[in-house]
């Protein structure tokens, strides 16, 4: 049985990894054919986004029939040799499940709307306010109000996200029991992983009211019967497999609820996502807005979350990226000059780290932003939302695709790049979306060519995390607090302490140690030939990572 601990998770968005028939779209054989590839990394699990049957409004997210592939995808053979090819490499399956919502388009909201009471409880249909306006003032993660209105029935659904996704009513116990013979059905496939999507906006409030102070999330995420109901999706589904690791994707969450959620003795999930060190280029929390990245709210932000999670038995996901997020080098890093320094640097950050790490398609050596110039080239329904907001509120278009080309979720949708050849090897027709400026240079071609690139450092980071505990469990406090350009933190298990230190910039820079950690440490993975010995004073040259193991 794999340990989550010393496991390393790949996220593949298949419509943007490879397309083995010529369609423009990635596909499932597209992920068998690259399984030789991911071997080579050395990671443990695949997550795999949504692929079942939908109409693509929200690249499946929108899920309309969970037991079945959507064409676009492939076949249930396809999925079933994917399995079987991929366990061939030691290599298990984790599925995206998408419970908040269905698609529009799922049976179950069709009967809804054909007036069926007993689906219409399956969603939130609530009356609007006396004056006609929706039930609440509530806003959709992608823009415009939560409350879409039915004329037939002269009352609105609820859609936290895009108006085709029309949110699931938990309370009631029939959604439930569905939702658990979903989870079994993949189960029996031999699926050995889930991740939950946006699981914590599930249990809505008892009373639907106005939010005087906010979009309505307060009232919703983490809610009231949300441990609940993770304890009986558990106990009636994966919980019977003590095998199958789970990760609930957790949106503006609180430390407090993620150790509720992964506390093994509560018995909800293996590990949890959150997003608050990905919100410190925020400009007052808002997204759609361009700001530097605040170096020391993320390093608070890794204090918390590490410190607390470790003390309260609670269990993270580490990762920078996914297909939500725009690329990491370019949004932390560097994406000239120091290139592989900075993908380097932060590879080492997250890995060394406590928690499970995830590296998402071309993270692996350093896939950049794709440097989109146009609106036509976007293809995501919350950027495409989010243009139209910013042009109404007066913005002009110039800066819309200047915070577009670093906001927007196309950034890690762009295809993944093989080589330099047409459409970066992705596909051999049109790609639905396309590729990045960078692709001639920077691809997986040239990475494996290349035994000093990003590819071969995020596979040192995999292969050390199984060899020493102490990365996998050792206890981690962080370092250097006040320094303004370094973030550091020592791991110490058994007898042995680890040193990880990250110039997070171009500027040279010193760090002074205190005299308990300084001893004759080895080098356990650098992004210089001849970074410094372990002193008490190190000098770190631009986006220079070092990591020192000291053992007594
Ligand atoms: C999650 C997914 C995102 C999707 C949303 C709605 O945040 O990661 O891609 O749009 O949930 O399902
Ligand atoms: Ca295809």
């Amino acid at each position: 049985m794999k340990d989550f601990k010393q496991s390393v998770v790949y996220q593949i968005y298949p419509r943007s990894f490879y397309d083995a028939n010529g369609d423009g779209i990635g596909d499932l054989r597209g992920v068998i054919e690259k399984l030789d590839y991911l071997k080579e990394l050395g990671v443990d699990y695949i997550w795999l986004t949504p692929f079942y049957i939908s109409p693509q409004k929200d690249n499946g997210y929108d899920v309309a029939d969970y037991y079945n592939i959507d064409p676009t995808f492939g076949t249930m053979d396809d999925f079933e040799e994917l399995t079987r090819e991929a366990k061939n490499r030691d290599i298990d399956l984790m599925l995206d499940m998408v419970f908040n919502h269905t698609s529009t388009e799922h049976q179950w909201f069709k009967n809804a709307m054909q007036g069926d009471e007993k689906y219409k409880n399956f969603y939130i249909f609530k009356d609007g306010k006396a004056n006609g306006e929706p039930p609440t003032n509530w806003i959709s993660k992608f823009g415009g109000s939560a409350w879409q209105y039915v004329e037939e029935f002269n009352q609105y659904y609820l859609h936290l996200f895009d108006v085709t996704q029309g949110d699931l009513n938990w309370t009631n116990q029939e959604v439930r029991d569905e939702i658990y013979q979903v989870v079994n059905f993949w189960l029996e496939k031999g699926v050995k992983g889930f991740r939950f999507d946006v699981i914590n906006l599930i249990s809505k409030p008892v009373i639907f009211e106005d939010d005087q102070n906010g979009d309505g999330r307060r009232f919703y995420t983490d809610g009231p019967h949300i441990h609940a109901y993770l304890k009986e999706l558990n106990e009636r589904t994966f919980g019977q497999h003590p095998d199958v690791i789970t990760v609930g994707e957790m949106s503006s969450t609180s430390i407090e609820h993620c150790l509720d959620y992964s506390n093994p003795a509560n018995r909800e999930l293996s590990m949890v996502f959150n997003f608050h060190h990905l919100k410190v280029d925020y400009k007052n929390g808002d997204k759609w807005s361009l700001m530097d990245f605040d170096f020391k709210l993320l390093k608070e932000i890794f204090k918390e979350w590490q410190e607390k999670m470790q003390a309260g038995d609670g269990w993270s996901a580490v990762f920078w990226c996914n297909h939500d997020q725009p690329r990491i080098v370019s949004r932390f890093g560097d994406e000239g000059k120091y290139h592989a320094e900075s993908a380097k640097m932060l590879a080492t950050s997250i890995h060394l780290m406590r928690g499970t790490p995830y590296i998402y398609q071309g993270e692996e050596f350093g896939m950049i932003n794709p440097g989109y110039t146009s609106i036509d080239q976007y293809q995501d329904v919350e950027s495409i939302n989010y243009y139209h907001i910013l042009k109404e509120q007066g913005v002009d278009e110039e800066q819309i695709l200047e915070i577009l080309r670093r906001k927007s979720r196309d950034n890690s949708r762009s295809p993944m790049q093989w080589d330099q050849t047409d459409h970066a090897g992705f596909t051999k027709g049109k790609p639905w979306i396309e590729v990045g400026a960078a692709y001639k240079t920077l691809n997986v071609k040239n990475a494996l060519a290349d035994k000093h690139s990003v590819f071969y450092h995020y596979q040192k980071l995999i292969k050390l995390r199984k060899e020493y505990p102490i990365i996998s469990e050792g206890r981690i406090e962080m370092l250097l607090e006040d320094h303004p350009q370094v973030l550091a933190y020592s791991r110490q298990y058994e007898n042995k302490t680890l040193i990880v230190l990250n110039n997070y910039y171009q500027s040279i820079t010193q760090v002074e140690l205190p005299e308990n950690l300084v001893g004759d440490g080895e080098i356990l993975i650098s992004n210089y030939s001849d970074s410094p010995r372990l002193r008490k004073s190190v000098t770190l040259r631009p986006y220079e990572s070092v990591a020192y193991l000291i053992t007594p």
